[in-house]
């Protein structure tokens, strides 16, 4: 498609009609594995997997640390597909072209969409390597008019403007705080505010202390694009970020956020964070 003109329903039907001839998995949940976490795709049994190059109208994934692979195949006999490597904004590629899994995952049948990030934390009770779940978002470029819904609106996916009061699913939250009680998470699984920049540059300590001012108790670059066009849709969402370095909000600290360390926390927690989301997948009820 035309850059900024998105991809058309039929465009999105096409590539959902081209992976269920390749597969006879028809998943009700869908997961979208952030930077480092894509190990929750290996957990899948009876795979089916498809370069992201092979798959009609995808794009490629080119950031370090992402596989670039859509993974069909059943968590305790659940239905599952998930992406291993997700699209962003500071790779170039339209707001659009980010998002399209997203409407692929409602064509396929998904019914709940699970997202994971790695995010900086800017709530001083955070520690690097809590797990949180997203309670809400600022979408930062959102405001300077980068939302992917902006265009024409097709009414197959939905209305002209969606409500977000109601983006992240209550009783997902809860069911992650239960489970993550079970499993003994119970001293790292944190809640808050996601807040969505473009990068790739990380932020200014300015930056960071005009956030964390406006209520964002952690900052990324990923996820929001996708959880509003998974509402937008009807789907339930459900995303937590793993908080993989504090962003620098003090003039003395001696700290620099780097990716590095952003990909090496995630390695520690990141069969944690795993285990979280595959345990609820075997608990989530669908119609
Ligand atoms: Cl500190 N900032 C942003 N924007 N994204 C991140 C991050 C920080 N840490 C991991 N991802």
């Amino acid at each position: 498609p035309e850059a900024n003109k998105g991809y058309t329903y039929e465009d999105c039907k096409a590539t959902a009609d081209w992976l269920m001839a390749q597969t006879d998995v028809r998943p009700t949940v869908g997961i979208v594995c952030g930077s480092g976490l894509g190990g929750l795709a290996d957990m899948l049994k009876d795979q089916v997997a498809f370069n992201y190059k092979d798959i009609p109208n995808f794009p490629q994934s080119t950031v370090h640390g992402h596989a670039g692979r859509l993974v069909f195949g059943t968590l305790k006999g659940r239905p599952c597909v998930c992406m291993q490597g997700r699209f962003h904004l500071y790779e170039g590629y339209p707001i659009q072209k980010i998002t399209l899994p997203i409407r692929i995952f409602k064509l396929l049948g998904v019914e709940t969409v699970m997202l994971t990030n790695a995010a900086g934390g800017l709530n001083q009770d955070f520690k690097v390597g809590d797990i949180m779940i997203l309670k809400d978002h600022l979408n930062m470029p959102g405001f300077a008019g980068n939302n992917p819904l902006a265009g024409p609106n097709d009414e197959r996916f939905g209305v002209r403007f969606p409500c977000m009061s109601d983006a992240y699913d209550r009783e997902l939250q809860q069911l992650a705080m239960d489970v993550g009680q079970e499993l003994g998470y119970g001293d790292f699984l944190k809640e808050g505010v996601y807040c969505v920049l473009g990068g790739p540059s990380f932020e200014t300590i300015a930056e960071c202390r005009m956030l964390h001012k406006l209520g964002a108790d952690a900052v990324g670059m990923s996820t929001v694009y996708e959880v509003i066009i998974a509402r937008h849709c009807g789907m339930r969402v459900f995303a937590l970020s793993l908080i993989t370095n504090q962003a620098v909000m003090d003039y003395d600290s001696e700290e620099k956020a780097n990716h590095e360390e952003v990909l090496q926390t995630g390695k520690q927690r990141a069969e944690q964070l795993e285990r979280l989301v595959s345990t609820m997948v075997t608990r989530i009820e669908h119609n």
